[in-house]
């Protein structure tokens, strides 16, 4: 037999064959897009880290919402930011409130357009965390059985508005199972609860406390965000929000936390998200900014290696782009 026995190249020789064996495929129908909102009108504001995104006001929002759905990208993730802010979030829950006002406009400009709400206390508290501050032992600490009963009216009071489906990130526990059942006994049987279940204490999250003007004005996440090192609770915690009655789990990070996405996916058998997040984002625009990557075919690679780990949904700034490339195919 003559060397090489096998020649792997063959496969690659040509691009309409490299097209018809290629395994992972990227489709827009994968794709949410993360927008921010504010109170106000005629607002475009550039986010300074995240060249290319923006906050919205409500207007300018369905506008933009048109134009999603227009490139076939089926769903959106809100966050708001509320007139004003203060120790327990009191803007969050409101009927009134900037989120709650955005979701009944797209509705009635987009009624086709998946809209998903991120539900958290961080945009609304004047400390800028994910929960109630109070105090133990001369420390502060999140409270998180107090938080969880404001998460549920928040949740609530999105679904009232018209949200398709929310999505918890503030990382209490329990919250997955409060949420199903307030929603339940207020007839919402039916809206799906997308959980960010393995959510990392990230650097990454840097951009999107300033679009979100979020910063936590003291202290850190990492008492109730997971520890970057950890791989095995990552599982404990999508078993958790599982077992509570998420339709679809996520990861986030992403492109930094593949071998999660890999391990959740091989595990459990419900729809996997992953969370192309604010600072993932910001790194490619800097790099293509400069030259030194091609911000097409870095976007590309990164999207496909977070499918290829196994994720079925993609939360990511760059969806538009992304639906413009598969339009154009690729
Ligand atoms: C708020 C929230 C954050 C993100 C999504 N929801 C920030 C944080 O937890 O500090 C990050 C999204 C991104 O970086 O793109 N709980
Ligand atoms: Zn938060």
């Amino acid at each position: 037999m003559a060397f090489p026995q096998h020649r792997l190249r063959r496969l690659r020789s040509n691009p309409t064959l490299r097209r018809m064996v290629r395994q992972t495929r990227l489709s827009v129908d994968q794709l949410i897009f993360p927008m921010f909102v504010r109170p106000g009108n005629h607002i475009h504001n550039p986010i300074k880290s995240m060249p290319g995104q923006f906050q919205y006001s409500i207007d300018t929002l369905a506008h933009e919402c048109k134009e999603v759905a227009d490139l076939g990208i089926p769903a959106v993730l809100l966050f708001g930011i509320p007139e004003e802010k203060d120790a327990v979030g009191s803007q969050s829950a409101r009927p009134d409130g900037v989120i709650q006002k955005a979701v009944s406009r797209i509705k009635v400009a987009c009624p086709e357009l998946m809209v998903i709400t991120d539900v958290c206390l961080c945009e609304y508290t004047d400390h800028g965390h994910c929960g109630l501050i109070t105090e133990r032992g001369g420390n502060w600490v999140v409270d998180n059985d107090a938080t969880v009963q404001l998460l549920v009216d928040q949740a609530l009071s999105h679904v009232q508005a018209g949200a398709d489906m929310v999505a918890p990130s503030d990382m209490m526990d329990g919250r997955v199972a409060a949420i199903r059942y307030g929603l339940d006994q207020a007839g919402f049987h039916h809206v799906p609860i997308m959980s960010y279940a393995a959510k990392y204490a990230s650097s990454y999250y840097g951009p999107f406390r300033e679009a979100a003007e979020s910063p936590p004005k003291f202290g850190d996440r990492q008492s109730y965000q997971m520890d970057i090192a950890n791989s095995d609770e990552a599982l404990r915690e999508v078993a958790v929000d599982v077992e509570e009655g998420a339709d679809i789990v996520m990861v986030k990070p992403a492109l930094h936390y593949l071998d999660i996405i890999w391990r959740v996916r091989q595990r459990f058998s419900l729809p996997v998200a992953a969370y192309h997040v604010s600072g993932e984002y910001s790194a490619i625009k800097a790099a293509a900014a400069r030259g030194w990557l091609d911000e097409k075919a870095g976007v590309l690679e990164s999207t496909l290696a977070i499918r290829r780990a196994g994720a079925d949904l993609i939360l990511t700034y760059f969806a538009k782009d992304l639906a413009q490339w598969i339009r154009e195919g690729l």
